[in-house]
């Protein structure tokens, strides 16, 4: 139904497929954002204006516990394009409704390497700096140039550096609400639920040097006898690898990484090596340690185990899984997934005295 000359409301929408655990709930309001005019109707729109509002890019790092009461804004804008060169790097600009992985698999083929060990994270160019999204020892902000946003509260067009989006370990100024009486700027203020991306910047080094050193690429160059790797030996690899442990939303629901890998201080690191020394760990460059979540998980009989249709992969502890088919009306709820989430939790904090974070947005 049109309820605005430039915009379309579709009403009581499925969301089982626009999100990638094919959770099952409705949105009462969808509008398809194609435009930063699209997202100016909506707030100029009388009814839609201001009503509260939920982004939605790819759904590939959602939680979805019930029916979307806010307006949904499914975030289309699509276009990648080269934008400048500097001395140093490429600058490739592209849609926030651009898919993430083709933009991957895009940039390699012009000859602009660099975003190779990211290739085949779920989801969308959008939603990649709400999370910092990473992979094999390479984040988002480290080939991050800047983005353009528009305020939804005040209409207002803007764009944030990396400092200004406040990347830290799958974290970023998107997932936090702001706090009151903050006057300090986008760093303080917090973007959530109130910017909506438009468009991200990416700067693609000229002098490409591969990132090694992850144990599972190690592997591959040591099978495949390669000390050097091109760019698209480590896209090819990086893609082995995940399509082998992680698997693939299109079949198997889920949302990647559950929980974030916790970091603790030494002496948290020495009590948990002291209740089993097989725990995985990392030493950071801060002298903390990251602890591997998917270690802690599994060492405490989770893999393969489910609260109704909620699983733990069987691969991979930290991924929890829709074990419904993906179209069916079979699947996990939100709830299913939430109660499993919670229960594992519990499980860790007793045994470890660590509390997992959870780390996709739980709407
Ligand atoms: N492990 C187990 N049992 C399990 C799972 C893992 O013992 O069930 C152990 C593994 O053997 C390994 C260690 O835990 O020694 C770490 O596992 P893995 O290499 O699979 O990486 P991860 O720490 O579980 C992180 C990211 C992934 C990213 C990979 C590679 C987070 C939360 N997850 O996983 O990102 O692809 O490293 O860089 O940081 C995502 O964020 O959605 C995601 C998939």
């Amino acid at each position: 139904m049109f309820d605005n000359a430039a915009m379309l409301v579709q009403k009581n929408v499925a969301l089982q497929a626009l999100n990638s655990f094919h959770i099952r709930a409705r949105a009462q309001a969808l509008v398809r954002i194609g435009s930063v005019a699209d997202v100016q109707a909506v707030l100029a729109d009388p009814q839609w204006g201001p009503s509260p509002k939920l982004v939605l890019g790819g759904g590939s790092n959602m939680v979805l516990t019930g029916d979307v009461k806010r307006l949904l804004l499914k975030v289309e804008i699509m276009g990648r394009r080269l934008v400048a060169a500097t001395d140093r790097a490429w600058i490739v600009e592209a849609g926030a409704g651009e898919n993430w992985h083709d933009l991957v698999a895009w940039t390699l083929a012009q000859g602009w390497p660099g975003l190779e060990n990211m290739a085949l994270i779920p989801g969308t160019v959008g939603a990649a700096p709400v999370q910092n999204i990473g992979a094999y020892g390479v984040e988002l902000q480290d080939r991050f140039d800047s983005l353009d946003a528009i305020d939804l509260h005040t209409g207002e067009l803007f764009t944030l550096n990396a400092a200004q989006c406040a990347f830290c370990y799958r974290d970023s100024v998107f997932k936090h609400s702001s706090q009151p009486n903050d006057d300090k700027g986008y760093r303080a203020l917090g973007l959530k639920d109130r910017a909506l991306i438009l468009r991200v910047r990416f700067a693609l080094p000229k002098v490409w040097k591969a990132v090694l050193g992850y144990a599972d690429i190690e592997k591959k160059m040591a099978e495949a006898g390669v000390a050097q790797p091109s760019a698209q030996q480590l896209f090819d690899w990086v893609c082995q690898i995940r399509r082998a442990k992680l698997p693939d939303p299109a079949q198997i629901g889920n949302v990647g990484s559950f929980f974030k890998n916790p970091t603790v201080t030494p002496e948290q690191c020495a009590d948990i090596i002291a209740r089993d020394p097989r725990v995985v760990y990392y030493r950071l460059d801060n002298g903390s340690f990251k602890l591997a979540a998917g270690w802690l998980i599994d060492a405490c009989g989770w893999r393969g185990k489910s609260v109704g249709q909620a699983g733990v992969y069987d691969k991979q502890a930290l991924v929890l899984v829709n074990r419904g088919s993906v179209d069916g009306s079979d699947g996990a709820t939100g709830g299913e997934v939430m109660t499993l989430a919670r229960a594992i939790q519990t499980s860790v904090y007793e045994r470890f005295g660590i509390l997992l974070e959870i780390e996709p947005v739980v709407v």
